[in-house]
């Protein structure tokens, strides 16, 4: 997600927007710019470079941009690659704007503007913008505020834009839709941002733009409207945070506050690839021969590997094209026999784990062909591959990765739907449900992630236990997996995930009062079995936490505490039952106390062997 500040006042506007960017860096970027009216001059000066904040003050010594308006923006690269050419302020005629968020039409708008003579400078969505605002002043827009809301009405998808005009040096114009956009008053001075802690340090003073909603900010004041221009009051709320607390969004850890991110990022992950019309799914622009894809194989680490075991389900059910799962690290070493026919699809967060990497090289050395799904635009393993699709989870800060496996699954399922419909195995109408299941989605994972208190209560009764199980059939075995590696990783417990056929296989030896089994239970054809699991758990004095389907009145009775999803698709089960596993090892460390965002031993991206 990218990192907005906009200033407006009697100081200097660079040291500011600068100042503001540092505090955002936390949130990860690629590259970083400023757009600053110099009165003086008449013109706004536009300086941004690829790379870090520093890169970006050097140049700004070299090319200084005085003034008392502007606005600045660290960018994480979802449409256009990393450069200096795709980085923000985007400019067109007297018009700059940033953005933050995903214009889905951007196609379409793109066309029909350079059907109009536009001429783009980058590959990005949000040049889009600066030409929209430039064409509707030309065509009559009395001023920057029309101008913004009437390219607003043009524009589909998720959004926090600020504009500033080289014509209206004292306005700044924000609008927000899906995209946090708050609005800071000073004193003879007024700020946006897209968050607090850019400007904590200015003013604790703010009004949370809300959905639907764009604001003019002068030196003297702010107006806030819809987008119909009807005027919208609020008011502003002081700020108490710490700044520390500011950049987790008022959460106590990075890890609850990707928890809770999410429904978003599943949506931004959707946004543009979801085809309603045609029953289809675009995988922005990559058309695979499946004519030619005798077998599909997923590489991965850690919870990409869950990811991927998921993937194996989802790709033989909807495809039926042949697919197997392998650990990276086994994948490198052990010879595979591969071939032209063999489609390798690598899965990675950071896209830089080495041991996916190299499986990636013997992969290619063998002739298959390589399809990664990457959360970093650019990152090592998209570059290596000879396609790359792209979660939009914005970037993971926690070390347990959490959004990042969900838009993963949510990438994946995508993935084997265009698969399918192309395999012809998947009809047109099955095609409908599953693309309103994941459209959907959003809303269900917010029910989940809002429940917090339940499964805190019960991570509290259990929080104390020296190892759990976690157990699953079907594709909820890798969940039970994921499950484990989410308790181990942050709160130190043992924890061990199994395929629940497996149980009498020899971890019942393990059963006992002192053992909390965790059991992934929802409705689905694998639900009878699973509860005569849970029965055998319970009759040797287990305790149960069932993960179970909303409006499922026969689970309590086998369990000890039960965790409600909703409904969804049986394909689209393990988005919704990971979330209560999330949390429930969240609420464990939390208990105990360890350092949750940087557990002991553990790095964010491993790029050792
Ligand atoms: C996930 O919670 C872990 N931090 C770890 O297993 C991670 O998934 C693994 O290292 C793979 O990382 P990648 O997705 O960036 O390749």
């Amino acid at each position: 997600m990218c990192g907005i500040i906009g200033y407006i006042g009697t100081r200097q506007a660079t040291p500011i927007l600068i100042n503001g960017l540092r505090k955002l860096e936390y949130r990860g970027y690629d590259s970083a710019g400023v757009s600053v009216l110099d009165t003086g001059a008449g013109a706004s000066r536009v300086v941004r470079c690829r790379g870090k904040l520093a890169a970006l003050e050097d140049k700004l010594t070299r090319e200084p941009a005085a003034g008392t308006v502007g606005m600045g923006h660290t960018r994480w690269a979802t449409h256009g690659r990393p450069s200096e050419e795709n980085s923000h302020p985007h400019k067109s005629g007297p018009i700059s704007v940033i953005h933050n968020g995903i214009i889905e039409n951007h196609l379409t708008l793109r066309a029909e503007l350079v059907a109009a003579g536009a001429k783009f400078s980058s590959e990005t969505d949000t040049e889009i913008f600066a030409h929209l605002v430039e064409h509707a002043l030309i065509a009559g827009a009395p001023d920057l505020t029309t101008a913004v809301r009437r390219s607003i009405a043009k524009v589909r998808g998720s959004f926090a834009f600020v504009v500033m005009s080289d014509k209206e040096p004292n306005t700044i114009v924000a609008a927000k839709n899906s995209s946090p956009l708050v609005v800071g008053l000073g004193d003879g001075e007024n700020y946006v941002a897209s968050d607090v802690t850019a400007i904590l340090n200015e003013t604790r003073k703010v009004i949370f733009l809300e959905e639907g909603e764009m604001v003019t900010v002068t030196r003297t004041g702010v107006a806030i409207t819809d987008f119909e221009g009807n005027p919208r009051t609020h008011e502003p709320k002081t700020i108490t945070w710490s700044a520390v607390q500011a950049e987790k969004g008022g959460f106590k850890h990075y890890m609850l506050k990707e928890i809770h991110e999410q429904p978003r990022a599943v949506a931004d992950t959707l946004v543009g690839r979801v085809n309603l019309e045609a029953d289809d799914v675009s995988l922005d622009g990559i058309e695979l021969d499946v004519s030619k894809i005798k077998r599909i194989i997923f590489i991965a680490c850690g919870t990409s590997y869950h990811a991927s075991m998921v993937g194996e389900f989802l790709v033989e059910s909807m495809a039926r094209i042949p697919t197997e799962v392998d650990l990276a690290s086994e994948f490198r070493y052990r010879d595979p026999i591969l071939g032209p026919g063999d489609l390798v699809v690598a899965v990675s967060q950071s896209g830089e784990t080495l041991d996916t990497m190299e499986a990636i090289r013997e992969a290619k050395r063998k002739g298959a062909q390589v399809f990664a799904i990457s959360n970093v635009v650019e990152s090592s393993i998209p570059r290596l591959a000879d396609y790359a699709f792209y979660t939009h989870a914005g970037p993971e800060i926690g070390v347990a990765s959490t959004k990042a496996f969900t838009t993963q699954l949510v990438a994946i399922s995508l993935f084997a739907i265009h698969l399918g419909r192309r395999t012809g195995t998947l009809s047109k109408e099955r095609a409908r449900e599953l693309l309103a299941e994941l459209v959907a989605l959003p809303n269900k994972m917010r029910d989940i992630v809002e429940s917090g208190a339940q499964i805190q209560a019960i991570a509290r009764r259990y929080g104390a236990a020296n190892g759990f199980l976690f157990l699953g059939r079907g594709s909820q075995y890798p969940i039970a997996l994921e499950g484990a590696l989410k308790l181990k990783e942050i709160s130190y417990i043992h924890a061990e995930g199994y395929a629940a056929g497996e149980m009498k296989h020899g971890p019942i030896a393990l059963i006992d009062e002192h053992l909390p089994v965790v059991v992934l239970v929802p409705r689905g054809p694998s639900y009878e079995k699973t509860v005569s699991n849970l029965a055998e758990v319970r009759a040797r004095q287990g305790k149960v936490i069932a993960i179970a389907s909303r409006g499922d009145n026969e689970i309590g009775g086998h369990s000890d505490d039960v965790i409600v999803v909703p409904d969804t698709a049986l394909e689209l089960q393990p988005i919704l039952t990971v979330l209560p596993l999330q949390m429930l090892s969240y609420y464990v460390a939390d208990f105990k106390g360890t350092d949750i965002d940087q557990p002991r031993n553990l790095a964010k991206s491993v790029t050792v062997e």
